[in-house]
């Protein structure tokens, strides 16, 4: 399963990349209004960063703004996917987009069934919310399992990208799932790495270690 990094703080990305565990970076609105400056120039920067897939997100809701903002995004750099509101007008322009040959993130995904129609006119990931839905006392990962069910009899080629993710756990059930992608905010990637057992661990092998040296 891939991992991308759900911000659009060049910084986070910088420092998470080297470690080699980054294929792609997601962005929406709320996250580029966090950073400030020119949205275009920091997904430009995040590409060269990345040199994976990189989500920017229209912000028009009509589909002739969607589809001329989407070419806008995409003649960023190549990594860009264009990201398209789960809505009437955002499927008429994932339709149009896709049919060019950009690649296309339908987000906002709440059903299966959006999903679903997402993936008939080509889009390149479908963007499910988990935590969203979890935060409503609704199964988020169980979307995740009606999608990647229906996905699996069919020839679609769109990725099932897990978002909205709140915890490790979430990436383990994905990933368990059979998901193409995980987007997380570098905190869960974080928390990832965190055991109490492989701290406890290293201490006593470098104490042993240690003593062993002194006793030479
Ligand atoms: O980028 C889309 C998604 O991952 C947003 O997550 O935490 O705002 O629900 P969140």
């Amino acid at each position: 399963m891939k991992l991308f990094l759900d911000t659009g703080n060049l910084k986070e990305i910088q420092a998470m990349v080297p470690l080699g565990i980054v294929d792609g970076v997601t962005t929406n609105p709320s996250l580029m209004a966090k950073e400030g400056g020119d949205p275009r120039a920091i997904i430009k920067a995040i590409c060269d960063v990345v040199q994976g897939p990189v989500s920017a997100e229209v912000v028009a809701t009509e589909w002739e703004g969607m589809v001329k903002e989407g070419r806008e995004l995409a003649a960023i750099d190549p990594h860009v996917v264009v990201k398209v509101p789960f809505t009437r007008d955002g499927v008429r322009a994932t339709k149009i987009l896709a049919d060019e040959g950009t690649r296309v993130n339908v987000t906002l995904i709440f059903s299966a069934t959006q999903a679903l129609l997402a993936a008939k006119v080509g889009a390149a990931y479908v963007s499910p919310f988990v935590g969203r839905l979890d935060d409503i006392a609704s199964d988020g990962m169980g979307l995740i399992r009606e999608i990647v069910e229906i996905f699996d009899g069919y020839p679609f080629t769109t990725e099932i990208l897990v978002a909205s993710v709140r915890g490790p756990m979430h990436i383990v059930e994905a990933a368990r799932m059979g998901a193409d992608v995980c987007t997380c905010p570098s905190s869960v990637i974080e928390a990832c790495f965190k055991h109490p057992l492989t701290d406890i661990g290293l201490e006593k092998f470098l104490a042993d270690w240690a003593k062993a040296q002194a006793g030479k």
